[in-house]
């Protein structure tokens, strides 16, 4: 019975079917593990095609104790109007959420003149039509194209993404032995996103002779690929400030990156609050049930 069957072949002479087995499955191994380090971003970083490591910067809305810079937001806010919003959308934000605590806190008459400089598509009206009104502070931000084809179209088949998430969306990898560090209390880093914005909107460099960038592209040093299909959108003086910031690619690039990340997450304040709380009222608690076990237990012999 276990003569017919290979794998349990255990007559003299035969015991080597599985030592061969075995090294055959070795060599496949140290093959796959070959393929895998070829293809790993370590392996890749002499190509010159990979794209440089965001710096990383000072943001007054990192660590436990970060806060919005509300000066900052409100210029972030004048660069998105002023620039970005030719070509990126910002759906998750209504005008009113502008006058919000926390946030660039617009006053009420701000958003409402604010709100009242743009169109919003509306409807369907009584008899079926859609129609355009002068937006209310309720309305969200619209987007400067009706689709995403329409955006395609217009942008040589390049896709502007949606602001309102795009902090969070974005990052790079700190390596070792940085991320052994990103999580512990003091230390946490979460900005990663923030400082790989800022740095794409400035990373628009020559290109290198021997690097062919296509029509409709252009060559940025930390976007994947080094090819970007969005021209450069900031240059030194393009938006006024009327708080005598400085008026560089370097101040615009920051501010409205601050502002995209209060857009992504406008509780993030309250969140680290409440954090906070949780923390020392847990100290305060762990103390008081050290003391109760202390008590408890002074007079039991043992
Ligand atoms: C002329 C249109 C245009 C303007 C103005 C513009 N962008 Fe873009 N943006 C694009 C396009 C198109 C893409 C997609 C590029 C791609 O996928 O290659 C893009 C992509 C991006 C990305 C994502 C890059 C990635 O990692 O995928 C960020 C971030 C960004 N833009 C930020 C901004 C900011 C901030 C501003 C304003 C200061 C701005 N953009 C102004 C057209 C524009």
């Amino acid at each position: 019975m276990a003569a017919g069957c290979p794998m349990l072949d255990l007559r003299p002479g035969k015991e080597q079917t599985p030592m061969k087995a075995s090294f055959r499955l070795m060599t496949l191994a140290v093959a796959a593990l070959a393929m895998v380090a070829v293809t790993t971003p370590a392996a890749r970083a002499g190509a010159s095609h990979e794209e440089e490591k965001p710096e990383r910067h000072e943001w007054s809305f990192a660590g436990v104790f970060g806060r919005f810079d509300k000066g900052q937001l409100r210029r972030g806010f004048k660069v998105y109007k002023e620039v970005c919003s030719t070509c990126h959308s910002i759906k998750m934000l209504a005008f009113r959420n502008l006058g919000q605590p926390g946030g660039p806190e617009l006053s009420e008459k701000e958003v409402a003149d604010l709100a009242a400089s743009y169109k919003v598509k509306d409807g369907p009206n009584d008899t079926g039509e859609y129609f355009e009104r002068t937006a209310r502070p309720s309305d969200r931000f619209p987007p400067p194209f009706a689709n995403e084809q329409a955006a395609r179209a217009a942008m040589s088949g390049a896709y502007p993404p949606d602001m309102s998430v795009l902090v969070k969306a974005r990052g790079y990898h700190r390596g070792f032995p940085g991320f052994l560090f990103d999580g512990l209390p003091g230390f946490s880093y979460q900005e990663h996103g923030a400082d790989y914005i800022v740095s794409l909107l400035k990373g628009y460099k020559d290109a290198p002779e021997d690097f062919k960038v296509p029509d409709g592209q252009y060559y940025n040093v930390y976007m994947i690929g080094r090819r970007i299909g969005m021209p450069p959108p900031l240059s030194d003086g393009a938006v006024t400030y009327d708080d005598g910031a400085p008026q560089t690619v370097d101040q615009y690039a920051k501010d409205v990156t601050a502002f995209m990340a209060w857009v992504a997450e406008p509780s993030l304040v309250s969140r680290k609050k409440i954090g906070l709380g949780v923390i020392s009222f847990l100290i305060v608690f762990a103390g008081l049930l050290y003391f109760t076990k202390r008590k408890i237990w002074s007079n039991v012999a043992h």
